[in-house]
């Protein structure tokens, strides 16, 4: 008896305290394609709607930055490769990256996975020989719930736009006062405000061009899709990005 106590103890203590990229696979594995990065407790039709109104604003959002010269296109933390997909479609290079090895292995089943190159990686750890004309990253630093590994993070994503370019994020965001100072034992979510990204912004040689807040009506979660563009100070490439290219060119 004492010992299943112990052992079911021990159960939960791992399911809290695992790290992240673990929790994101049993996610994966256990909900379907939708609800993975949706919401749990809803039925998979709700899931699906919820999808096709991000994607439908992703899709417009996009059309509205792209400049006709623009062909590459990171999609960082991509999760299962759904919102993916869409890039191919609209004729980008693209490159996508997660930590999760399930994600990314359901990601490789989607329709036209064969023309993503795929990498595993953390967000703030992400290298790249290369920048990108799209920078997108979706309801993934949302789940960095660190501020400092979180601001790391912006500073790579912001590091990878090519001048000119642009980095595009979907967050949930909530106002200043009811971010709580730290997150809770165990969290895997940090919801921000704009006040936060606005500062990380200045922080980070980016400016922010568009923030629109979508709601989400009958849907699940309000969108807040904000666009930013490097202000030109970005520095020279990193000795990775150096190292990395002439690798490359071997
Ligand atoms: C809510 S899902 C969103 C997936 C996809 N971007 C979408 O919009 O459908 C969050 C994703 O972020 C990934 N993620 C969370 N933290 C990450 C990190 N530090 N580095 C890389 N990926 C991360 C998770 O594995 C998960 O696939």
């Amino acid at each position: 008896m004492l010992g299943t106590g112990v052992l079911s103890r021990a159960r939960r203590w791992w399911r809290r305290h695992r790290p992240a990229h673990e929790w994101w696979d049993e996610m994966y594995r256990r909900y379907g394609p939708y609800r993975a990065s949706q919401a749990y407790d809803r039925d998979e039709q709700d899931n699906v709607d919820y999808f096709a109104f991000r994607a439908e604003w992703h899709r417009r959002i996009i059309e509205r930055f792209r400049r006709p010269e623009d062909t590459t296109f990171l999609d960082a933390g991509c999760g299962n490769g759904l919102l993916t997909s869409l890039l191919i479609d609209m004729s980008f290079q693209v490159t996508a990256f997660d930590f999760s090895r399930e994600a990314l292995a359901q990601a490789r089943k989607q329709a036209g996975a064969d023309r993503v190159r795929w990498q595993r990686s953390s967000i703030p750890r992400f290298r790249s020989p290369d920048r990108f004309d799209i920078v997108r990253c979706a309801e993934a630093l949302v789940a960095i719930t660190d501020d400092r590994m979180h601001a790391k993070a912006v500073r790579v994503l912001a590091d990878c736009v090519v001048p000119g370019g642009h980095l595009i994020l979907e967050e949930h965001l909530i106002p200043e006062h009811d971010v709580p100072e730290r997150p809770g034992r165990g969290e895997r979510i940090r919801l921000r405000s704009l006040e936060r990204y606005e500062a990380l912004a200045a922080d980070t040689h980016l400016r922010l061009l568009e923030h629109r807040h979508v709601p989400a009506g009958e849907h699940l979660h309000d969108l807040d899709l904000l666009v930013f563009e490097p202000t030109g100070e970005v520095g020279a490439p990193s000795i990775w990005r150096r190292v990395g290219a002439r690798l490359l060119r071997r």
